[in-house]
């Protein structure tokens, strides 16, 4: 029987053709609209290595069905879709993809924070809604993003490559990680707050953290009631480390000023959420690392992963628990 790559979603045919150079490719033809379950489990019952996105679940039915699957590669840097754990005691070997896209998630969280500062989204609204009648003293006035605190929630790469960015906007910068980073605090002078600390002096609390169970809900009545009034949240970890109601409540109690999320608990978010009818909510469709030259690192990498693990070599980017 031959080796099998089944690719859970659409890619550009000059990477399916390198896939196509060393196993069988049965490739989803469709960019867009995610496997069924159903035929996800059934196409992949004779896979040697699947390719998936954060829409496939990895679990203990996919394990029991997939009897000759060898690897588990995901095309994201987050793998809270897998049972890392699970695949490890199986024997199967999981990828992701680290370290390319790093600079372009970290520079949509800041598009995120300078559009939800300075109201941008409200802006373009009021002038396509034929509202802008004259200059006003206070139109639409925002929030500066230079010379403010800015606490960061997850000191890993993408934490890192934010904090960089903010040097050039004179801010001060704390992070709160799970373990201290003295080498990122000596070379981007950012320094390490305590939860409660972190929440109690920034002006803007971004998330760049992966999902694990210490992390769901980190954001919630709680800790929005430790937030300054004026502080805006954003997040690029994922939709799981906010609990969406209590996010709602923050705002609308006025406890925090606003939010500005690329991703959202249940995606794609439902046509009557109500982040959807708030001005002081922004939402983007999970474009976090959404650049064509990283979307083309990424895929290569998946790529790359697969025919190491084909070949019965080690991967390039091993996810290790
Ligand atoms: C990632 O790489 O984890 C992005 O969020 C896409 O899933």
């Amino acid at each position: 029987m031959n080796e099998k790559v089944l690719v859970a979603r659409q890619l550009p045919e000059k990477f399916i053709n390198q896939i196509k150079e060393y196993a069988e490719v049965d490739v989803w033809n469709s960019e867009l609209e995610p496997m069924p379950r159903e035929a996800f489990l059934e196409r992949s019952q004779d896979a040697t290595i699947v390719i998936t996105t954060l829409s496939e679940q990895i679990d203990e039915e996919f394990f029991n069905n997939a009897t000759r699957i060898k690897g588990v590669v995901n095309l994201a840097v987050g793998f809270d879709n897998i049972d890392v754990k699970l695949a490890e005691e199986k024997g199967v070997v999981v990828t992701n993809t680290p370290e390319v896209l790093t600079e372009t998630t970290a520079e949509l969280g800041f598009t995120l924070m300078l559009t939800a500062a300075r109201r941008i989204v409200e802006a373009v609204q009021y002038v396509h809604n034929g509202e802008w009648k004259s200059w006003g003293p206070y139109l639409l006035a925002g929030k500066d993003v230079h010379g403010s605190t800015v606490g960061i929630y997850g000191m890993g790469s993408i934490g890192e490559a934010f904090a960089r960015r903010l040097k050039g906007f004179n801010c001060k910068v704390l992070y709160h990680n799970r373990s201290r980073k003295e080498e990122a605090e000596q070379q981007l002078n950012v320094e390490y707050r305590t939860m409660d600390e972190l929440l109690n002096e920034s002006d803007f609390v971004v998330c760049t953290a992966p999902l694990t169970p210490e992390t769901k809900g980190i954001f919630n009545r709680e800790t929005f009631k430790k937030m300054k009034n004026s502080a805006i949240l954003i997040n690029i970890g994922r939709g799981g480390h906010i609990v969406e109601s209590d996010l709602i409540e923050a705002i609308e109690q006025q406890e925090i000023l606003g939010a500005a999320l690329d991703v959202v608990e249940n995606e794609p978010i439902s046509d009557d959420h109500p982040f959807l009818k708030m001005d002081q909510v922004i939402v983007v469709p999970h474009i976090g690392s959404s650049s064509i030259a990283t979307r083309d690192k990424m895929v290569q990498l998946c790529v790359d992963n697969a025919k190491q693990i084909m070949s019965k070599q080690d991967p390039i980017t091993p996810v290790k628990l």
